[in-house]
């Protein structure tokens, strides 16, 4: 067992795995120390004995999930591990109850997981628990459960903040007299993620509600009354539907000055909506955030059509999961870098949280393209 470790690792230096922040390094460098016993393994492909890991994810309609998947396939495949990546096909809670079910059976020895919905993963975890099999949430909490032993995702509150920042400073709210005319959409209630997102973005916009330079027409301020069913885009271009029929927001009518979307899905929807009720770039369109970069927005982006996106670069965060699972199978010291902010209902989960950033149509090329991320003729 030992030496698959030791290959993995040697040949996480070979492939120049790297994860988001500095700690990611000492990480990197542990895996040196090791690799000098190893050379004479032939560090590539998986063996027999390869260690088996279960990943399953929630979805596979945002482009971010399939992306999520086959990162962490390739990059854990690359140091040698059996790995077996499930969708959940459309965020479906009973199917990845069965998928996991399906895994721990199957002899996984660590599961990464990124749930559906945060708090319907405790029974299927006792088993894991049970069978003393490690498991880390990914980008998502799982809720409830004393089973989750990690948790890799983005700092959620700072990409709130970015999006709630970005709006702030588009509509110049420290200077300009306003009021501006604002709706606020979010994503599903079930992800525990939505409270993250949600408190970012409205401690920068909430002090300007308040003092009436941003209105929300429709009145539409709690969280619960914002959240989008699933993350859909068919939900928010409903719900924007509604609210533009009631308020009667249109080009040459009553402005809206922007609309607070948590995710990309929900902008989506959100921007389709709108330009169904005529508005758009030549008129000043409103300006809509956004998160995950996906391929629709992007695309929205350059057309104008959504003002920025928060880009949460999957290769680092599967890159951060592979150093853990390493971290994990060689029972080293796992690297972490948040120990307060996760608590997952069952105790405070450790955590490694990486940097989000904005998105727009000014730094694209360079995030987006240069990055390899996407192909140019992905987003065109
Ligand atoms: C993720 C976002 C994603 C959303 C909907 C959140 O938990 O962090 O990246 O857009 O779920 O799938």
């Amino acid at each position: 067992m030992k030496k698959i470790f030791s290959m993995a690792l040697a040949a996480i230096l070979a492939f120049g795995v790297t994860a988001c922040g500095s700690k990611a390094d000492e990480t990197t460098d542990e895996g040196n120390a090791v690799s000098e016993e190893t050379d004479d393994e032939n560090p590539s492909g998986s063996t027999a004995n390869a260690v088996k890991v279960g990943v399953s994810m929630p979805d596979q309609t945002l482009r971010r999930w399939s992306q999520d998947g086959k990162n962490i396939k390739a990059q854990l495949e690359a140091v040698g591990y059996d790995i077996d990546v499930q969708y959940a096909g459309n965020n479906d809670v009973g199917l990845q109850v069965a998928q996991i079910e399906n895994m721990i059976d199957e002899g996984a020895q660590i599961l990464v997981i990124a749930p559906v919905e945060g708090a319907s993963l405790a029974e299927v975890l006792k088993d894991a628990k049970d069978s003393g099999i490690p498991v880390i949430a990914y980008d998502r909490l799982i809720m409830n459960s004393d089973a989750v032993t990690y948790y890799a995702t983005f700092d959620n509150y700072k990409a709130g903040r970015l999006q709630g920042a970005y709006i702030r400073d588009a509509l110049k709210l420290d200077s300009a007299e306003g009021p501006f005319n604002i709706e606020l959409f979010t994503v599903d209630s079930g992800d525990n993620n939505v409270n993250f997102f949600w408190a970012g973005a409205m401690d920068v916009l909430q002090p300007f509600i308040d003092s009436g330079k941003l209105v929300v027409p429709s009145g539409q301020t709690k969280l619960e009354q914002c959240v989008t069913p699933g993350a859909k885009a068919d939900e928010a271009e409903k719900r924007m539907r509604a609210i533009i029929a009631e308020q009667g927001y249109s080009p040459s009518g009553k402005p809206l000055a922007a609309a607070l979307a948590s995710n990309d899905a929900v902008a989506n929807g959100v921007t389709r909506a709108l330009l169904e009720a005529g508005f758009e770039r030549a008129s000043g369109f409103p300006i809509i955030t956004g998160q995950d970069c996906d391929v629709a927005s992007v695309k929205n982006i350059l057309a104008g059509t959504q003002a920025m996106s928060v880009f949460k670069d999957t290769r680092a965060l599967a890159a951060q999961v592979v150093n853990m699972v390493n971290s994990i199978a060689t029972g080293s010291p796992v690297d972490i870098n948040d120990t307060r902010t996760y608590d997952n209902g069952a105790g405070v989960i450790p955590a490694y949280l990486c940097e989000p950033v904005n998105a727009t149509a000014d730094n694209y090329e360079a995030l987006l393209i240069d990055s390899g991320y996407y192909a140019r003729n992905d987003i065109s």
